[in-house]
Parts: structure tokens; sequence; C-alpha cells
């Protein structure tokens, strides 16, 4: 039986949640606003605008739409410069075996990712070739926590919502994997991720034939 694979990009394939984080913080201090890791959890997974917004809210700062879309503008430049760095080490441990491994099953693939730089960052890489389809914030109007982003995906791929599985380092990605009635699997803290149905500190860390266990597996 075959189930669909969708997995974010962002923390999970590759490890650029820490540029996002280092690219708003510099963002937020150019205004005069301070965030921490704990708050950061609440911008994973999030898009461009939304994020930008959130950090607004804790600064109880507001700005021009011009201005606003100058920001976003500064913080994404930053990051690329950042993504630039990446080298196929940056792949985080474990995922490309798991990917290859789903392949050689014959099991579907997607990429369920916010960001607008997904495609560019899988070329870096050289995994573009490994899925199926990629569904990214180019292909989406609403954001996650909003479900669009998989289930535009496990249409794509034809395979019914309920036999998907999500792989997300997010609150938002958990809680909009959830909301399309998908297998949610966290890669994280146990804490942070609590709403996914498991969670794993790493792709390393799942169990041996974790994907037999998968495809056997229903959602709660
Ligand atoms: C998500 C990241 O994958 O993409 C977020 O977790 C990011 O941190 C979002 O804000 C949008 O990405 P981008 O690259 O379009 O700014
Ligand atoms: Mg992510």
């Amino acid at each position: 039986h075959k189930k669909g694979f969708i997995f974010d990009l962002d923390g999970v394939i590759v490890d650029t949640a820490k540029f996002h984080f280092v690219a708003w913080q510099r963002l937020a201090k150019s205004i005069g606003i301070d965030f921490n890791h704990e708050q950061n959890e609440q911008l994973k997974g999030v898009s461009r605008v939304n994020s930008l917004k959130k950090i607004l809210a804790w600064g109880n700062a507001t700005l021009s739409e011009e201005e606003f879309n100058s920001k976003m503008a500064q913080k994404n430049e930053e990051y690329l410069a950042l993504v630039d760095t990446l080298t196929t080490d940056d792949i985080l441990p474990g995922v490309h075996d798991f990917l290859l491994e789903l392949r050689e099953m014959g099991q579907p693939i997607a990429l369920g990712s916010a960001s607008k730089n997904a495609r560019p960052i899988l070329k870096k890489l050289g995994i573009s070739d490994l899925f199926d389809t990629i569904v990214d914030g180019t292909n989406v109007t609403k954001a996650k926590p909003d479900p669009e982003v998989f289930t535009t995906a496990a249409d794509q791929l034809g395979v019914a919502h309920k036999y998907c599985v999500v792989f997300e380092d997010s609150i938002a990605g958990v809680q909009a994997a959830n909301a399309a009635g998908m297998i949610s699997i966290g890669l994280g803290e146990q804490d942070v991720l609590h709403e996914a149905d498991s969670v794993y500190s790493s792709f390393t860390e799942m169990p041996e034939n974790y994907i037999t266990e998968l495809l056997m597996k229903k959602k709660k």
C-alpha cells in the first residue's frame, strides 16, 4: 500500500532554520525589537509576511506598507547571503538516506514548504529529483498553520490526505498537517512539538524499518 510522504524543507531537510533565525533577529534589531529562541519557535514554518507581522506585534511597532516591504526584502537578502554558504553537508543527518529508501520502495514523495526560496535551495543541494512534486510558498495563498500547502501536495501526488505522512520541525507545520488529517511527525523537541503524532530529534533517531511502520500507521 502506498502513502504520500510530505517533507517540510527548512529545519527538516536542510539546516536553514538557523539562517532564518539570524536574518530575522538582525532585521528585528534594525527596528529596535529583540526576540528570543522561544519566540522564534512561533516564527518557524510561518510565511515571510506573517513572520514580520508577528515581530512587529512583539515590539508594538508599525511600519508603512513601503517600509514593511523593504524590511522583508532586506531580510531575504541577508537570508540568501547565508544560504549561499550552504553545501551538501548542510543536509540534515539521515534525511538523504530516508528519501532514497522511500524512492527505492516506490513511495510518492513531495515537498511542502512555506518558503519562496525552496526550489533554488533543493537545486543547490542537488536533491530536487528526489521529489515527485514540489509545493512551496510560490504555489499557495494560505500559509501554515493552514493545511493548503500539504493538501495541495497530497492532491498532486494523488494520495488521500489521511494516507499522507508529514515531517515538520515547526509548531505551525504540525498544526497544518493535523488540520489536513495527515500523520504528523515532528523533528525537534517533544516539549515544543507535542501536538505531533510522534516526535524525533532527528531522522537518525527513528526506529529501524520506520518506513514500514509508517506504511501501517493510521492517523490518530
Ligand atoms: C519556512 C521557514 O520554511 O519558510 C520560515 O520555516 C520562513 O522561517 C518561511 O519564514 C518563508 O520562507 P522564505 O524563504 O520565503 O522567506
Ligand atoms: Mg521548517
